[in-house]
C-alpha cells in the first residue's frame, strides 16, 4: 500500500541525485556515496560470477519490453520470458523506477527479515518448492539465469543476474478482476486452498492481490502467485497473504488441503534453499512454521483465516537454536 502510494506521487528528482536513486535520495546518508556504489557494484558483478556455473539459462536479447507494472525492473521477452535483473530490484543499485539505494547488504534489504540482492534466488527456489509440494500449477516456472541486453537500466556492465520466469499469457491480476466486479466466488476452490498452503509454506512477504493472476479455467478461474522474491524470511515475520480476506476466507480447510500440509517434506525443502544458498536462519524458520502449521491443522478444525490469523499472531515463531 505504501509503495503504491508513493508510485502514483509525482517525484522530481534532486539536482544531486545523479544516479537517480529517486524517492530514498533524501534519506541516504551521502557520505562515501560514491565509494558505496563501487562496493555495491563490486558485489553485483562477484554475485553473478559467483552463480555462473549453476544458472539454467544465458540470454541476449535488444528486444525485452519494460513492464508498465511493478516497483523494480520487469522486462518481457515476448511471448515466453519475463525477466527480472537482481540489481533493478526494489532498493537495489540500478532501480530503474526511483526506488534505488547505493547500500548492499542485509540491514539494506528490503524487509528486515530478508537481506537484499537475493531475490532471484528465492523466486527460483519458490517453483522448485512449488514442485516438491505438487503444486506446480500455482506459480509460474522460474529459473535462475544471466541475460544480456542494452535495454536494461544503469550504468555499466549489461550482463546481469536475472530470475527468469514463465511469462503467462491471458491473465489478470486478481487486483483488476476485483476492480472490474469480477465474481471471486468463481476462483477454483482446489486452487485457492493450494495458493493459500504455498503463500503459508514460502511465508510470502508479498502476495498482496497484484502479485496474484487468475485466468479461466472452463466456468472457473484459476490462480497464480507471480513475484516470489519476497519469500524464506529468516524471521517468521511480515507474513502478507491477501486470500484469507476473500469470502472462502472463511472455509475450513478440506481434508485434502490438511493431508497436504501433513504430508510436506521439510527435508526436500530444506534441500533446496541449501542449494539456493538460503541463510540458515531462513531454513530454520521454516522448519518451526511448518511445523506449527502441522500442529494446527492436526489438532483443530481451523478456517483459512484463522491459521492465517495464528500464523501472525505466533510471529515471529520460535526458531530451534543449535547449542
Ligand atoms: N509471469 C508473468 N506473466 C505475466 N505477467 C507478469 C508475470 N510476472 C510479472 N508480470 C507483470 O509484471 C508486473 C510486475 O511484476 P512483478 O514480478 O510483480 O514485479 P515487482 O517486483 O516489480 O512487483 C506484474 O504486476 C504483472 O503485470
Ligand atoms: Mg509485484
Amino acid at each position: 500500500m505504501f509503495l503504491s502510494l508513493l508510485v502514483s506521487a509525482s517525484l522530481s528528482i534532486a539536482s544531486s541525485d545523479v544516479h537517480q536513486f529517486g524517492y530514498f535520495w533524501d534519506a541516504i546518508d551521502k557520505d562515501h556515496v560514491e565509494e558505496k556504489i563501487l562496493a555495491a557494484r563490486e558485489e553485483i558483478r562477484g554475485q553473478k560470477e559467483h552463480w555462473r556455473n549453476k544458472v539454467d539459462m544465458f540470454l541476449h536479447s535488444s528486444e525485452l519490453i519494460f513492464s508498465p507494472d511493478g516497483v523494480g525492473g520487469v522486462y518481457f521477452l515476448s511471448p515466453l520470458y519475463v525477466i527480472k535483473p537482481e540489481d533493478e530490484n526494489i532498493l537495489s543499485l540500478h532501480n530503474p523506477r526511483h526506488f534505488g539505494s547505493p547500500f548492499s547488504g542485509k540491514e539494506h534489504g528490503p524487509r528486515t527479515s530478508i537481506a537484499g540482492y537475493e531475490s532471484s534466488q528465492r523466486d527460483a527456489l519458490c517453483y522448485e518448492v512449488a514442485k516438491i509440494l505438487g503444486m506446480e500449477r500455482i506459480t509460474p516456472q522460474t529459473v535462475m539465469g544471466i541475460v544480456t541486453s542494452e535495454q536494461f537500466f544503469g550504468e555499466g556492465d549489461k550482463e546481469k543476474l536475472c530470475s527468469i520466469q514463465e511469462y503467462l499469457p491471458d491473465t489478470i491480476s486478481l487486483y483488476d478482476f476485483i476492480k472490474q466486479d469480477g465474481d471471486t466466488a468463481l476462483i477454483d476452490q482446489e486452487d485457492y486452498e493450494m495458493a493459500n498452503i504455498f503463500v503459508w509454506v514460502i511465508f510470502d512477504n508479498d502476495a498482496h492481490p497484484r502479485n496474484f493472476r487468475l485466468y479461466q479455467k472452463g466456468s472457473l478461474w484459476g490462480i497464480k502467485k507471480i513475484d516470489n522474491s519476497l519469500s524464506f524470511p529468516e524471521k517468521n515475520k511480515n507474513l502478507t497473504n491477501f486470500l484469507p480476506l476473500l469470502p472462502q476466507g472463511q472455509n475450513k480447510l478440506s481434508f485434502i488441503a490438511k493431508q497436504k500440509i501433513i504430508d510436506i517434506p521439510l527435508d526436500k525443502i530444506e534441500e533446496k534453499m541449501l542449494y539456493f544458498e538460503l541463510p540458515k536462519l531462513a531454513i530454520e524458520s521454516m522448519k518451526a512454521r511448518i511445523r506449527f502449521l502441522e500442529e494446527l491443522v492436526g489438532t483443530e478444525d481451523l478456517t483459512f483465516a484463522q491459521i492465517e490469523e495464528r500464523l501472525i499472531a505466533k510471529e515471529p515463531l520460535a526458531v530451534h537454536q543449535d547449542p
